[in-house]
């Protein structure tokens, strides 16, 4: 499948896509407390999404229920928000928020804590946002797929940690999900050669265990198979000559605590 390379004004528009997504994400995190629910995540991000003029990419997205993915302790990826999950103290939680402002989509996460992490909580959001940026590191055109997917795998490794493989970052722009499917493992020199206007997101998944997963039965929520935490950050980026420009950067990037 070809992958768009987007003109100026297009990029212009996902600039504007990708700082909603953002700051959507910063302020749904000001407003978080222990005790609140997932639900209330998903409230507050319909909320925020809608009085900047978007609309939640994610909301009945091939039947997703909700606005936002909450993603809890084991749950990899695509948690359904819920009014019976309570953030608990000593909990991680992505939260993953999309929104489509004027046709253009902006994708982002980051893995908060819910008050004083863990020992093991900490490293293993540390290790994932740490893989993010590493893979954002070496994009620029010229590069490789290949190239991204191995930056992660080496640095998670290093760290004892894996990295799923069945869900991987994707091209996006008039479409959420849209060609290169990117990995977050791989091969230096190797795969697809980038080019300068091509948009994608890079949002590793990194597992304390095994990189194994299970489906739970409502087919959406991914958990990690041996129940140890997993967490993921995401930015929405597009390629220039020289590297990339990060269109989600934001105060909530690099996640938080929750007090
Ligand atoms: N925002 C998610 C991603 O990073 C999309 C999940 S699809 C959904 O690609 F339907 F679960 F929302
Ligand atoms: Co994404
Ligand atoms: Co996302």
């Amino acid at each position: 499948m070809s992958v768009e390379i987007l003109n100026v004004h297009n990029v212009e528009a996902m600039r504007r896509a990708g700082k909603a997504a953002a700051e959507t994400l910063a302020w749904v995190f000001s407003q978080l407390r222990s005790g609140m629910t997932t639900a209330d995540i998903d409230r507050l991000v319909r909320l925020d999404t809608a009085r900047r003029g978007g609309t939640p990419s994610q909301l009945g997205y091939h039947g997703f229920p909700a606005a936002v993915c909450t993603s809890r302790n084991a749950v990899i990826c695509h948690g359904i928000p819920s009014k019976d999950e309570v953030l608990e103290q000593g909990d991680i939680v992505n939260i993953d928020v999309t929104t489509c402002i004027q046709g253009f989509h902006g994708d982002t996460s980051a893995t908060f804590f819910v008050g004083e992490p863990s020992p093991d909580a900490r490293h293993i959001v540390d290790v994932a946002r740490r893989c993010r940026e590493a893979g954002i590191a070496v994009v620029r055109e010229g590069a490789r797929l290949g190239d991204i997917g191995a930056a992660i795998e080496q640095l998670a490794h290093r760290e004892g940690c894996s990295v799923v493989r069945e869900v991987g970052g994707h091209g996006i722009g008039r479409n959420m999900h849209a060609a290169p499917h990117v990995n977050h493992f791989g091969v230096r020199g190797t795969g697809m050669r980038l080019r300068a206007g091509m948009a994608f997101t890079i949002e590793p998944m990194v597992n304390a265990g095994t990189s194994g997963i299970v489906t739970l039965d409502d087919q959406w929520t991914m958990v990690t198979a041996d129940g140890k935490l997993s967490a993921q950050f995401e930015h929405t980026l597009v390629v220039t000559k020289t590297g990339c420009e990060v269109l989600t950067r934001g105060a909530a990037e690099n996640g938080g605590m929750i007090p």
